[in-house]
């Protein structure tokens, strides 16, 4: 068993992509989330994205032969169906690879706070422990939830911690908590970087009753050492760094990653396995999962990896490669592997060719 338990942050709609929750879950992240979906939602429609068209991760291990933990996101207040749900849920589980149920109590959607759910729950904890009540109350699988600091900046999560390790203790599975608040108009990220209250006040409050998951703006070896050398948490949660850089979870389980750091300044290595990558890609190509194949999709994966490797380095994104530019650029084989050769020129053309070309080219 790994010292850390390492998850994959739910990034809706990054959450149902089966090759990029298999390239996580390979590099080690043993929790990977599906996609939120609202309790009423998931019963009317309970044959669409969130079952049959999810592909099951069960035979996938991280590398240390672990087995992938994959759960289902609900976003819940109290009055929701929740306790039809979460039953649903518990009569498919096994069906379709569902091992977990995770309460979101920290969405900021300007559509979800003011229908008064996700982050907006955080400023009334009894609603908080009313909807894990219910949840618990009506499943045999086990319930994470996954929180912010608090509502507000200056608020902290302790006071919720030691109600939820007073009201369930071991019976909630754990809480990871991203260490920015869900109002973050007056938020210096900078600071949050840097901030490890929130963790400590958490990890207080559950009183180790509960194991803590670390999330928000990780993405540095300086950032997982700092978290590692001020606060006793039980896991780590990264997610926009993972996506440009799956190898982050590797870091995080060396055991001093700071003598890593040395000679590249700040940055996790990079360490871009586009063969790894391909592979799984190959995979999932002529099955029900094709669609996550195309060009298009192809293009979005590696952008992050474009994104992450230049601004690892501090570099400028070469003029025509930002975000809309790449996306909406129509590319054939040929002048992909032309422009992921002028993006990655340490890759030679040929080698471009040999993971491109069999994709797209008749
Ligand atoms: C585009 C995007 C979509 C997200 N969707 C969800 C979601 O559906 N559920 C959730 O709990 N968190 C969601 N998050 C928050 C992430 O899970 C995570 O808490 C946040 O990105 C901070 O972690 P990071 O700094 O490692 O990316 C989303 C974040 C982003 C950027």
């Amino acid at each position: 068993m790994d010292k850390y338990v390492l998850a994959f942050a739910p990034i809706e709609p990054i959450t149902m992509n089966p090759i990029i929750r298999e390239l996580m879950a390979i590099n080690g992240a043993r929790l990977v989330y599906r996609p939120k979906i609202l309790p009423q939602h998931l019963l009317k429609a309970p044959n669409w994205q969130y079952w049959a068209k999810i592909k099951k991760i069960s035979q996938v291990r991280t590398p240390s032969g672990e087995s992938i933990y994959d759960g289902i996101q609900i976003i819940a207040r109290p009055g929701d169906p929740i306790k039809k749900a979460v039953k649903y849920i518990d009569n498919y589980a096994s069906k379709f690879g569902i091992q977990y149920i995770d309460l979101n109590f920290c969405c900021p959607g300007y559509k979800v706070l003011p229908k008064r759910r996700g982050g907006d729950l955080l400023k009334d904890p009894d609603s908080v422990i009313q909807v894990i009540s219910e949840a618990i109350k009506f499943t045999n699988l086990p319930i994470s939830i996954k929180i912010r600091k608090g509502f507000l900046n200056s608020d902290t999560p302790q006071n919720l911690c030691y109600r939820l390790s007073k009201e369930f203790g071991d019976n909630l599975a754990w809480i990871a908590i991203n260490r920015a608040p869900v109002k973050m108009d007056d938020v210096d990220f900078s600071l949050i970087k840097k901030d490890f209250k929130p963790f400590q006040e958490a990890i207080a409050g559950v009183e180790g009753k509960i194991p803590i998951v670390a999330n928000g703006s990780i993405e540095t070896y300086q950032d997982i050492y700092a978290v590692k050398e001020n606060v006793k948490v039980n896991g780590f949660m990264i997610g926009r760094a993972a996506l440009g850089n799956p190898s982050i979870f590797h870091a995080i389980l060396d055991s001093n990653p700071i003598e890593k750091s040395e000679g590249d300044g700040d940055n996790i290595k990079i360490n871009l396995k586009f063969e790894e990558l391909f592979k799984i890609i190959t995979k999932y190509q002529y099955g029900p999962s094709g669609r996550f194949c195309s060009m298009g999709e192809i293009k979005k994966i590696l952008f992050y990896y474009i994104k992450h490797s230049y601004e690892s380095q501090k570099k400028q994104l070469p003029a025509g490669y930002g975000f809309s530019k790449w996306n909406n650029q129509r590319f054939d084989s040929k002048s992909l592997v032309k422009a992921l050769f002028k993006v990655f020129p340490t890759i030679s053309e040929e080698t471009w060719k040999k993971w491109i070309y069999p994709f797209f080219t008749k």
